[in-house]
């Protein structure tokens, strides 16, 4: 559905993805993993048109869609969670759950505000909270709730439990799998590579801006000599 080809993107005179070749299908759950600094969330928001590539593209169903706005890639059926969070500090969790609603692009309404609330049963306890008043945790989720409140057909999660408690990191890791269930695609950045492997199909490794190594997930946690190598773990 989505695919990268030779893609070149630079901040100033820094080459950071050095041309960068992915696949992401249709239901299929993909991690991108990487040490700090190699490049993840420059090829994320290349993707998602917040930085335009020096060269290369962007590819929706065989479409060419490189230099679209984010706002556009959004209405392809992209949810995009990014790392840092991006919810709306001064309006409440009922709005900024409200203002993200959207049928897909299959006119699906499969998540709707009550799955939402079902999903992450402490948002619906928090509804009338500015989003500046939650805990970190719950920001996540509400970031997590309004990407799913867009109905995506591939929802992109970079970092999701950064900096977050253990109890909130495995509740984040339950609605992964939810996601992956109901057979929305996604790309994954996390720290853990392990649970990265477990919670997807394929799996990428980026090495200064490079795909360096690629291949089904449960290949890769059979190798975890070229995993370290490459991750520095
Ligand atoms: N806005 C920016 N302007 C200039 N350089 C940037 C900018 N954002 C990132 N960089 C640099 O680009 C390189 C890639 O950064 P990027 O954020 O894509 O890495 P990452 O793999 O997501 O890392 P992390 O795991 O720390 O999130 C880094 O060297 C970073 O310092
Ligand atoms: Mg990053």
């Amino acid at each position: 559905m989505i695919e990268t080809r030779e893609l070149n993107t630079y901040y100033g005179d820094s080459h950071i993805l050095r041309g960068v070749d992915a696949q992401l299908p249709g239901a299929t759950a993909v991690g991108l993993l990487g040490r700090n600094g190699m490049g993840k969330t420059t090829f994320i928001r290349t993707l998602m048109g917040y930085v335009r590539p020096a060269s290369g593209q962007v590819l929706a169903d065989g479409r060419n869609v490189t230099g679209w706005a984010p706002e556009r890639m959004a209405r392809l059926g992209i949810g995009y969670v990014p790392e840092g969070r991006g919810i709306f500090p001064n309006l409440s969790v009922r709005e900024n759950l409200v203002m993200a609603a959207r049928a897909g692009v299959d006119g699906r309404r499969d998540w709707t505000f009550e799955r939402v609330m079902a999903t992450f049963p402490r948002l619906s306890e928090r509804l009338s909270h500015g989003g500046q008043q939650l805990s970190g945790g719950e920001q996540q989720m509400l970031s997590i709730g309004r990407a799913l409140m867009t109905n995506p057909r591939l929802m992109i999660l970079d970092e999701a439990t950064e900096g977050l408690a253990p109890l909130v990191v495995a509740e984040i890791w339950r609605v992964i799998a939810e996601i992956r269930a109901t057979g929305i695609a996604t790309l994954i950045v996390d720290r853990d590579w392990r649970k990265v492997l477990h919670h997807t199909d394929r799996a990428m490794v980026m090495e200064k801006g490079l795909i360096t190594l690629a291949g089904g997930s449960a290949e890769l946690l059979a190798q975890p000599e070229a995993l370290a190598q490459r991750l520095g773990v």
